[in-house]
């Protein structure tokens, strides 16, 4: 393994010298270039003064994206999550709950004990999905669901209810997971 990494030093290193003897055609600042560069705004680099992500740099325009205190960044809602767990609690509750539509179910009416989920399989979304006949990523499945089976409405994308609802299909799959397992 070391034997391995000192190669692999030796080799960039060899690529380095190599590239550095041909600078007549090196830009520094070519976005594409793998050496550290002083251009490139998302250098890991600690003290780069020209990255933006920079955590300790207080940007004086307002705008670094990474900037978890910013004030003018745009939210999608007013409240949030603390954490998964947090979302997966609340959604739990909503899957449980048979007053969400009209039709008086829940969605564990059909969908306790894994049923119906397809659980063990093509579980990257978007795919497709028999009952709707169309390609759907998880969220517009939830939809699906709210407004067919259940009989109620869609829920709002940004809600942290959507975010619960996908959060407990994410809890309960990985549920299902470690029981095939034992
Ligand atoms: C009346 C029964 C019923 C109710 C109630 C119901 N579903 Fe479903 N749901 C199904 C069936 C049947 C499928 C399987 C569709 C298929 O494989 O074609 C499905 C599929 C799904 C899938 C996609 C599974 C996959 O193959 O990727 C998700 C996600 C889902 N339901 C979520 C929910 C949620 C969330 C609720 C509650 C808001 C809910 N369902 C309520 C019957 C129901």
């Amino acid at each position: 393994m070391i034997k391995n990494i000192l190669i692999i030093t030796g080799f960039s290193l060899a690529l380095g010298l190599a590239s550095t003897a041909t600078a007549g055609s090196w830009n520094a600042c070519n976005p594409c270039s793998m050496k550290a560069n002083p251009c490139n705004p998302c250098a890991m680099e600690k003290q780069d003064k020209m990255n933006p992500c920079q955590m300790k740099m207080k940007n004086p325009c307002h705008m670094n994206p990474c900037d978890a205190d910013g004030d003018a960044k745009k939210k999608i809602r007013s409240d949030k999550f603390q954490s998964f767990q947090q979302a997966a609690t609340a959604g739990k509750k909503l899957w449980e709950d048979e007053t969400l539509g009209k039709s008086g179910l829940a969605c564990l009416s059909c969908h306790a004990g894994y049923e119906n989920l397809n659980l063990g399989k093509r579980q990257n979304y978007p795919h497709y999905v028999a009952m709707p006949d169309d390609v759907v990523t998880l969220d517009q499945m939830i939809n699906f669901c709210m407004i067919n089976p259940m009989e109620g409405e869609q829920l709002d994308a940004n809600s942290k209810d959507m975010t619960a609802m996908a959060a407990y299909f994410r809890a309960y799959r990985m549920q299902y997971l470690k029981e095939q397992r034992k």
